[in-house]
């Protein structure tokens, strides 16, 4: 059995006053216990703020990225120690944004996978192809691609420990998610790819998620759950597709 996932991904939004109305919303509506996991991921510096407003809540947190690097001379970098001495369980690998902005080829985001893995935290690796990639037929290679850069690196029981998350580029941000049809798809060849050793491995749908299309999504065999961005700085809205997810 896998366990159903929502991750918040807040980007690189809220000021520390909204962090905290959005902490305090999400834990008053997230107590007791539930079958769902639900996480988010503030910028850098409100994650002190999270570990102090979701402390009474079932919901845990993580950081957007970390650094390869354990320690050193990396100016502007964080390690995943710093991340586990704030009380972060998850940390974002390879998202397309910063595949894009900060050009993070697959090797250095299997290494970040690796860093965050080692030290215990759980990585939530993010594949997905461009609307071009698509619309040339390549979304399982690119996807395939990215998978398998990191299982080099770190094993099909390495990445097993992590979360990955089908992110299509194209419904990022956009207003425009993948059918549940579409995201079915490529989940069921990621699933492919992990093999048995990913079994118990969460698969998350992210690019749009919203209240009223959640429940489709987390219909389809394969769809574990949402990588969660916009909708995700709203508490009432997220906490719905929390609830789509139980
Ligand atoms: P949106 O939900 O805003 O499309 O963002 C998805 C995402 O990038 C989550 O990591």
């Amino acid at each position: 059995m896998r366990r159903p996932t929502v991750i918040g991904n807040w980007k690189m939004n809220a000021s520390f006053a909204q962090t905290a109305d959005l902490l305090a919303g999400l834990s008053e509506g997230w107590t007791g216990v539930h079958q769902a996991e639900v996480a988010v991921c503030p910028p850098y510096p409100y994650l002190a703020k999270a570990a102090e407003l979701l402390e009474q809540s079932n919901i845990a947190f993580g950081a957007q990225d970390l650094s390869q690097h354990a320690s050193g001379a990396y100016t502007g970098q964080v390690s995943a120690d710093m991340l586990l001495d704030l009380g972060c369980k998850y940390v974002l690998v390879g998202h397309s944004e910063r595949r894009e902005y900060q050009g993070e080829t697959d090797t250095l985001i299997a290494e970040k996978f690796e860093a965050a893995a080692k030290k215990g935290l759980v990585p939530v690796l993010c594949v997905g192809e461009t609307l071009e990639e698509r619309e040339a037929e390549k979304t399982f290679d690119v996807v395939g691609r990215q998978l398998r850069a990191v299982i080099e690196r770190v094993g099909l029981e390495g990445v097993a420990k992590g979360v990955v998350a089908y992110e299509p580029v194209w419904a990022i941000g956009t207003g425009r998610s993948a059918t549940p049809e579409m995201a079915q798809e490529v989940h069921a060849y990621i699933r492919e790819v992990l093999g048995p050793e990913g079994e118990h491995t969460a698969v998350l749908y992210g690019g749009s998620v919203k209240p009223e299309s959640a429940a489709a999504l987390f219909a389809q065999q394969d769809i574990d759950g949402a990588l969660v961005g916009g909708a995700s700085l709203k508490a009432e809205d997220f906490l719905a597709i929390c609830r789509a997810a139980e």
